[in-house]
């Protein structure tokens, strides 16, 4: 039996709070990758589309900009504060609705939808496989699924590197088992292969996309940092430390990102997957 009762407690909880505070520095770091998707994906006016673990929303107003006025995008998501956030800033747009359902059990209207889209919204699901099950039965026959996802820790330097560095002065946890939900667990390109094969998907591809990714827009190094650490995984490891420890990471992580701070403000590496998929 699927339980994606830690997720939903996670997401409306300390973290779906955070992301909903933090909603438009999130989408400001997020948004070219979740766009590039977007293009990858080919939407066309008049589509229907599902946006899984919508979050805040900010993919289903681009998609909304896209598939038109004879369009609908559904946004799908377990998180409280984060679809009030996205529910305000859709008012008064008849192509976009948002729903609170879990993707792994919500009862979808079969044959619905063309596409199934997300901007890192379906790593967190306790059974992948049954969750992709699922969501595939609300496609049409010809329907397709366009997922951006994390490549793994180690490919990815805007997180990497304040690990690194927090290493040397923190004890750090064990690392996720790969099959246990969470950010980077699609970094395996056979490991989603399998989730999106055995559910029943066809023509699988991931395609890598890199970028850099703007951490903090607008802010000066320090307070960009603590931007940083305030996401990342690091958020609840150092919330354990006392304030001495703290300052030490801190300080040792600035120096560290210093090198990818400019006019443009801390721009950082960043990669993802682009998965594509189509049903049977
Ligand atoms: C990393 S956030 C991404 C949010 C948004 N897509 C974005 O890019 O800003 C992950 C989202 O997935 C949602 N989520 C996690 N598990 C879910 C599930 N089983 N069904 C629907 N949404 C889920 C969370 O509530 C959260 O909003």
């Amino acid at each position: 039996m699927t339980d994606n009762s830690e997720q939903i407690d996670i997401w409306n909880g300390d973290i779906g709070q955070r992301w909903t505070e933090e909603q438009a520095l999130l989408d400001a770091m997020l948004a070219p990758l979740g766009l590039a998707g977007q293009d990858r994906a080919g939407i066309a006016p008049g589509e229907r589309v599902l946006d899984i673990g919508c979050g805040c929303g900010d993919t289903s107003l681009t998609i909304a900009d896209r598939v038109g006025p004879d369009g609908q995008v559904t946004g799908i998501d377990i998180s409280d504060p984060m679809l009030a956030r996205a529910q305000a800033r859709a008012q008064g747009r008849n192509n976009i609705s948002f729903r609170k359902a879990d993707a792994t059990t919500h009862d979808f209207e079969a044959g619905s939808a063309d596409l199934i889209f997300s901007r890192f919204g379906v790593m967190f699901f306790d059974d992948p496989v049954a969750a992709f099950s699922n969501m595939r039965r609300a496609l049409t026959p010809q329907g397709r699924l366009c997922n951006v996802v994390w490549r793994p820790v180690r490919e990815n330097p805007w997180v990497l590197k304040s690990l690194m560095v927090a290493a040397e002065h923190i004890q750090m946890p064990e690392p996720a088992g790969p099959e246990d939900p969470g950010p980077f667990s699609f970094g395996d390109a056979a490991r989603v292969e399998r989730i999106l094969s055995t559910a029943g998907f066809t023509e699988i591809g991931l395609e890598p996309h890199d970028a850099k990714i703007t951490i903090g827009k607008g802010m000066g190094l320090e307070d960009a940092v603590g931007f940083l650490l305030g996401i990342g995984p690091l958020r609840l490891m150092l919330a354990e430390e006392d304030a001495a420890t703290q300052t030490r990471v801190r300080d040792a992580v600035t120096e560290a990102v210093k090198p990818d701070f400019g006019e443009q403000g801390l721009q950082m590496d960043a990669a993802t997957w682009i998965v594509t998929a189509r049903n049977s």
